[in-house]
């Protein structure tokens, strides 16, 4: 296990702009979202996969970095797909983006096909089993490919806490793992653990 600790606002000096100018960021993308997308790295020719999508601001700022690749955004609230697919219609006709009703447990989802699979905010282990969805995230994964798991926490011990506890997870069940974590904003600490499937 890796540990990083990054405490770098985009707006802070010296930082340097997180995200191209002309980039569509819309107001209401949160500080969670945008640091998602950068501690990701998404590439241009990425296939992500995102889970509990919500009103699909993390899809706008991933399909704006994709060329050849293509993001898939499931939720399994019907509300927030309508949301999310309005937000996205540019990304959507261009064949960048999908975004569909469904939940994790059940979505049809192609095998060994993606680079980047992500949630943020998704209570994806502690209200079902486990086990059984970090193999199907697993079975989901590209070679090479990362799953990470965000979170946004009231305090720095909330923070730890979670990392810990999805660290350990994520490791029992077969991954190799790093965490990192970085304030924005007024008692926002945002947590990401990644794990890399052990061959
Ligand atoms: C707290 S919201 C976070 C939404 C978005 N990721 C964000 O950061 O704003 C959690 C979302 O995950 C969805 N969700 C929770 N469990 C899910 C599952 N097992 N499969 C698909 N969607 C799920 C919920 O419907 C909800 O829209």
């Amino acid at each position: 296990m890796r540990s990083t600790l990054s405490d770098r606002d985009p707006g802070s000096p010296g930082a340097g702009p997180a995200f191209a100018a002309d980039e569509p960021v819309r107001a209401t993308t949160a500080h969670r979202q945008r640091w998602a997308v950068e501690t990701m790295a998404v590439a241009p020719d990425d296939q992500v996969l995102e889970i509990g999508c919500g009103r699909g601001a993390a899809v706008s700022l991933v399909a704006s970095r994709l060329t050849t690749g293509r993001i898939v955004a499931i939720d399994r609230a019907a509300t927030m797909v309508r949301l999310a697919t309005q937000r996205n219609l540019n990304h959507v006709s261009a064949g960048r983006a999908e975004i569909r009703c469904a939940g994790f447990e059940s979505a049809d989802l192609p095998a060994n096909r993606f680079t980047k699979i992500f949630a943020v905010n998704v209570s994806l282990f502690w209200l079902g089993d486990a086990a059984q969805q970090i193999a199907r995230m697993r079975s989901l994964l590209a070679p090479g490919g990362r799953l990470y798991v965000f979170g946004e926490r009231p305090t720095a011990a909330h923070a730890t806490a979670n990392l810990t506890t999805t660290r350990l997870l994520l490791e029992s069940h077969g991954f190799d793992t790093t965490t990192s974590s970085a304030t924005r904003g007024q008692r926002q600490v945002l947590t990401c653990v990644t794990g890399t499937a052990v061959e």
